[in-house]
Order: structure tokens, then C-alpha cells, then sequence
């Protein structure tokens, strides 16, 4: 099968459901390709598997995130350009080192006690909605509500909130997906960021009034005693993309994440316990579930990739969940095998762009995954999973399990 087969069966809708064979197909033609036949207007002039090359371009600094071209003119594209996720150095340093300041070793402590409180609440509800057997969707009443609760909590965001922001974050994620760019998708994704703006400096603005002990609280009160490099607007991009990235992509981690486990009772039985197996979990999850499917970096100059040409300026489709399941670094790659030592996957991306929240989104996952299990012992998949259809984050949407009791 050649390339543009290969890309063609990949971006299809059977190959959104299960782009694993088409990513074993792409390793079959080395770590790299040139894609022979380009869409119109698109920049991607290569798209790479191998776990080093893509490793190799995602730690290159030189290696940069290009903004679509008339970015100007559209608010969604303001709003990430604005923001850490969508821009380079120097901006890029400035801007994260303000918000990793904020996720310091005591905060995470601190969000412990919040993720433990948050589980074990959801949990005593889906002991209830499952009572006598009835079948529910674990991503409404877990996936979902785990990591909106503990990052509402995290970022200050009040709970009442959550629905009418999960709209806006939907909406952001149709647009970022490889065939998102439709007119009717960038309408919604603008007015996502036009509405998202107005909430965070009514937000902002509040909080200026009546501090708390939140991140909002303390970055609104850094920014304004002139004690970090930050302007307002930077911040609301920032806080935007902040809770965006936090979002989905660890509802993935547990909606992926569950069937996966469930198919390997020895490792179910195991967890309880034992806090080094729980880690393991979470990261061969996330290596063979990867929530995030690919990423994009512009070449600095003309150069060679790999043995294939990229001219300055063109973009190379990295694509991590394919690297994730490289044989070369990951003999087997399609097994789950929690106690597998190798190299770390690229789930959370590396270098400079390396996810913020990666340390939130893995305690998240070594805190719930065996209180679920502990929990509802006999724990059961009841149908077929729903899949989001999008490849940029894919996961699973609507999982109905029956929680055995
Ligand atoms: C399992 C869950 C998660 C996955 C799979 C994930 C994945 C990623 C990936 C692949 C990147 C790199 C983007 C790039 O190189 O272009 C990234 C960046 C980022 N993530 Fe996450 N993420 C997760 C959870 C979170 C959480 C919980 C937060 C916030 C608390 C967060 C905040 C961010 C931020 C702010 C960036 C941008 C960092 C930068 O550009 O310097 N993520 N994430």
C-alpha cells in the first residue's frame, strides 16, 4: 500500500475508529514519508512514525508551531496565539515559566486530598445509578466529571459552570481536528473564544474584587503587581488552552483506559495495592491509547529528515500515538503491559512543549484507577464503546458498563 493510501485509510471514518493497522502500515515505509499528494493549501509536506525522529524534531527548539495563515482575522486563532500551546520562543519561555510556577510539588500535594474526594464522590454515584444492575455510561458519570472537578477545583473555576463550558471546549476540539477547518466549525470555534473570553475577565475581574486561594486568585494578583511577565489578554488565552488541555485529554485517559484494563483481570487484581503497578497502568494506557494522536512543528530552514527533504517552512505530521506503538522501541507494540520498561511514550509530547500537566493528569490516573476498580470488583463493559470520531483526540465518548451491583 502506498502513502496516500496509507493517509487516505487513516483520515477515513474506519480509520478514526482504528488507526492502528494504517500506523503499522506508515512504520512499514520507515520512520518517515514525503506525502506524495497534498491537499489543498496544506503545509504538510511529510508525516513521521518513528518513536527517535519524531522524538529527535519535538526537542529541537529550532523546530517551531506555525500559525495558519490570516490568523489575525479569526478570535479562536487570536486566543491560541496568545497562549503558551501555540507559540515559540522567546514568548513561549515567558509565558510558561509564569504558569509553571503554579504547578509546584506542593500544589500537586495539595490537589491529592481534592482528586481522592472528587473520585470517591463519583464513585458512591455510580454505585447508585448501577443498583440492581443498571447498565451506565462511565464517561457521564466518571470519565467526564473526574477531571473537570479536580482542574475546576485546581484553576478556580466555579462547578455550576461546567456545562455550559463544555460547549465551548467541544466546539474549540472539533475545529482542531485534521478535517475540523470548515466553515461552520472555525463560526463555532470563534464564538467558543469570544464567549470564553468575556466568562474569564467577568472571572478576572471578580476575583480582583474578592481573591481566593485559587490559580485564577493568584496569577490575577501576580499580573497586576506588575511580578510576572503576563499580560491580561495572555492570560485569559492562557487559562483558556489551560483548561482545554486538561480536559478531554485526561477523560481519554480514563474512558481508554477502562476496557483496556478490564480485559486483563490479573492486572485488576494486582492493583489494589500496589502503587508501582498503578503508574504502570497509567503510562501503558497512555502509550497505546494516546489521547492526543499527533502533533505539528515547521521546518527552521531546508533540511533532511530522516532521508526525506523538508523545505523551510513546511510541516512535518508528527504522529505520537503511531510513534507510541513503534516495534523498534516497543517490541510487541499492540500489547498492554503495565510492567513493560522501555522508553517513556510520547503521549505527553517532549521538549520544550512537553505537557504542563502531565504530573496532574498521571496522579489523576494512579489515584482513581484502583479506587474504581477496588470499588466495583465486578466491573463489566456492556457494549461496544462510542469513539469521538475525531483523530486529532481520539477516545472513547460513551462506554456503558454495568457496575455488577
Ligand atoms: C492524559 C492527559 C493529557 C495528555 C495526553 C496531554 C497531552 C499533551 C501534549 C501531547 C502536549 C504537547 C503539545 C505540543 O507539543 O504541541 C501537551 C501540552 C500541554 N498540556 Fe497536556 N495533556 C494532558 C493533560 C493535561 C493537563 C491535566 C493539563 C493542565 C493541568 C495540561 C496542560 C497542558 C499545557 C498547558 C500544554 C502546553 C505546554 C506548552 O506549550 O509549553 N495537559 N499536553
Amino acid at each position: 500500500m502506498d502513502v496516500d493510501e496509507i493517509l487516505t485509510g487513516l483520515y477515513s471514518e474506519p480509520g478514526r475508529q482504528n488507526p492502528y493497522p494504517w500506523y503499522a502500515a506508515l512504520h512499514g515505509h520507515g520512520p518517515i514519508s514525503t506525502v506524495p499528494t497534498r491537499a489543498e493549501h496544506s503545509t504538510i509536506t511529510a508525516v513521521a512514525v518513528g518513536y527517535d525522529l519524531v522524538g529527535q524534531v519535538l526537542r529541537d527548539p529550532e523546530w517551531y508551531k506555525q500559525a495558519p495563515p490570516g490568523w489575525q482575522e479569526q478570535e479562536i486563532l487570536r486566543t491560541f496565539n496568545s497562549s503558551m500551546m501555540f507559540v515559540n520562543p522567546p514568548d513561549h519561555t515567558r509565558m510558561r515559566s509564569v504558569f509553571a510556577k503554579t504547578f509546584t510539588p506542593r500544589r500537586l500535594g495539595a490537589l491529592e486530598p481534592v482528586i481522592v474526594r472528587v473520585v470517591d464522590t463519583l464513585l458512591d454515584r455510580m454505585a447508585e445509578a448501577g443498583a440492581d444492575g443498571a447498565e451506565t455510561d462511565f464517561v457521564a458519570d466518571f470519565a467526564y466529571p473526574a477531571p473537570a472537578l479536580v482542574m475546576a477545583e485546581f484553576i478556580g473555576l466555579p462547578e455550576s459552570d461546567l456545562d455550559w463550558y463544555r460547549q465551548r471546549v467541544d466546539w474549540i476540539d472539533e475545529f482542531l481536528d485534521v478535517a475540523g477547518k470548515t466553515p461552520q466549525r472555525l463560526t463555532q470555534a470563534n464564538q467558543a473564544a469570544e464567549e470564553l473570553r468575556a466568562y474569564y475577565r467577568d472571572l478576572i475581574a471578580h476575583r480582583r474584587a474578592r481573591p481566593g486561594e485559587d490559580l485564577i486568585s493568584g496569577l490575577v494578583e501576580a499580573v497586576d503587581a506588575g511580578d510576572v511577565a503576563l499580560t491580561e489578554e495572555e492570560l485569559i488565552g492562557n487559562l483558556i488552552v489551560l483548561f482545554n488541555a486538561s480536559f478531554v485529554t485526561t477523560v481519554y485517559m480514563f474512558s481508554n483506559g477502562l476496557p483496556l484494563l478490564l480485559a486483563h483481570p490479573d492486572v485488576v487484581a494486582a492493583l489494589p495495592g500496589d502503587d508501582a503497578l498503578a503508574r504502570g497502568c497509567v503510562d501503558e494506557v497512555l502509550r497505546l491509547e494516546s489521547p492526543v494522536h499527533f502533533l505539528a512543528r515547521a521546518a527552521p530552514r531546508d533540511t533532511e529528515l530522516g532521508g526525506v527533504p523538508v523545505r523551510r517552512d513546511e510541516n512535518v505530521l508528527l504522529m505520537i500515538a503511531g510513534a507510541n506503538r513503534d516495534p523498534a522501541r516497543f517490541p510487541e507494540p499492540d500489547r498492554f503491559d503495565p510492567r513493560r520498561d522501555g522508553p517513556p511514550s510520547l503521549a505527553f509530547g517532549v521538549g520544550p512543549h512537553f505537557c504542563l500537566g502531565a504530573a496532574v493528569s498521571r496522579l489523576e490516573g494512579r489515584l482513581a484507577l484502583p479506587r474504581l476498580l477496588a470499588r466495583f470488583p465486578r466491573l463489566t463493559v456492556t457494549r461496544p464503546p462510542t469513539y469521538s470520531g475525531s483523530l486529532f483526540l481520539r477516545g472513547i465518548d460513551k462506554l456503558f458498563v454495568s457496575t455488577g451491583g
